[in-house]
């Protein structure tokens, strides 16, 4: 029994040694500790040895098991030790990194440009987003008091010469019109920019103009109070409602990626005549009648019309030289139909599981 004590002892001693990894380590450990393991086999038969023997034997199992259960730790800590020293493997490949990615607005906004640039468009940047109110409305032909200027529910600003931002009055100063004294105000829409356009540029041109506006107005699924338009305007001689309706047409069947009808319907915005409404053919049912248009077929996209002689006074043309038309997408709006976006003010939540979509 002694020598199956030693020969278990030199053995184990060895395997444990060698022993290369953890994993085995704890096999070895079971193999010799375990409850069936060959130490235990010995001591369970003790019961078979004299007394005399018990009293030799019991003893060296026992210390024959804590020898070994000290190399198994040791081994076991030498195994833990090294890991953490190699724990920078600089071979491994490594975290991907998550970038980020466009915004569905900027997506659609993006996808609008290129769609009027492959039209011979130039795309002009942004204007303003503090305007004053000449700009916003009297040049429009929206003079002070007009009923119009209810459609707009505006931002002023209270403090109006401390809060004029540099690039107002550059802007504005620029081109000889007075900033000081105006009255300003959070643009209402995209339209001051055919104004200021103007004023620097000659016709024949074909313009849009994207950017922010902002609305005084209580929130809802489709109202916020800061939104994004896309201001279109063409302006030379002989340009007529039949070049326009081509022009919304194509635009919104590439926005759409479908054939879609257009519809004029007549309507009022007082730097327009004749004032036109335009409704594109539903993007979900073409026309069938659906959820999304309400069983109409239609569906009010943008406000349109030919520029008001007094809008090309403002500005400095003679109306009877020039005509031209414009209109104001809605980014938002197209966004929304294009995916299937149920309230508007999700573009501003910042909630990542509604980003991460696109
Ligand atoms: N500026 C108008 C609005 O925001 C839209 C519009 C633009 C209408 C151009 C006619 C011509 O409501």
């Amino acid at each position: 029994m002694n020598n199956k004590i030693e020969e278990i002892k030199n053995r184990a001693e060895n395997e444990i040694k060698n022993c290369v990894d953890l994993k085995s380590l704890e096999d070895l450990k079971i193999k010799y500790l375990g409850r069936k393991g060959e130490v235990n086999q010995i001591l369970r038969s003790l019961g078979d040895l004299s007394l005399e023997e018990k009293k030799i034997i019991g003893p060296r199992a026992q210390s024959l098991r804590n020898e070994l259960d000290t190399l198994f730790e040791d081994k076991k800590n030498e195994f833990l030790s090294k890991k953490s020293r190699n724990s920078l493997d600089i071979t491994r490949p490594g975290k991907k990194i998550k970038i980020g990615h466009l915004h569905p607005l900027t997506i659609v906004e993006n996808d609008i440009i290129d769609i009027f640039k492959s039209m011979s468009f130039s795309v002009i940047d942004g204007g303003p987003e503090v305007e004053t109110e000449y700009y916003n409305f009297d040049a429009l032909n929206i003079p002070k008091n007009h009923p119009a200027r209810e459609m707009h529910d505006t931002f002023w600003l209270q403090d109006n010469q401390k809060q004029l931002t540099r690039d107002t009055k550059q802007l504005t100063e620029s081109r000889g019109s007075k900033v000081s004294g105006q009255k300003l105000l959070l643009r209402t829409h995209t339209s001051p920019m055919q104004i200021r356009y103007m004023e620097t540029h000659k016709p024949p041109f074909q313009i849009i103009v994207p950017g922010r506006v902002f609305r005084y107005e209580a929130t809802d699924a489709s109202h916020e109070i800061n939104f994004h338009q896309v201001e279109c305007l063409m302006v030379g001689k002989d340009i007529g409602l039949s070049n326009f309706k081509y022009i919304v047409e194509q635009f919104y069947s590439r926005v759409f990626r479908k054939k879609l009808s257009v519809r004029l319907r007549p309507s009022y915005f007082p730097f327009v005549e004749p004032g036109l409404e335009i409704d594109i053919q539903c993007v979900k049912c073409e026309g069938k009648g659906c959820n999304v248009c309400k069983e109409s077929g239609w569906l009010e996209v943008t406000g349109a019309g030919m520029v008001h002689p007094n809008v090309f006074r403002a500005a400095g043309y003679d109306p009877k030289e020039y005509q031209g038309f414009a209109f104001g997408a809605g980014v938002e709006r197209i966004a929304m139909l294009k995916y299937n976006i149920p309230d508007i003010r999700m573009f501003y939540s910042g909630d990542l599981k509604f980003i991460n979509q696109f």
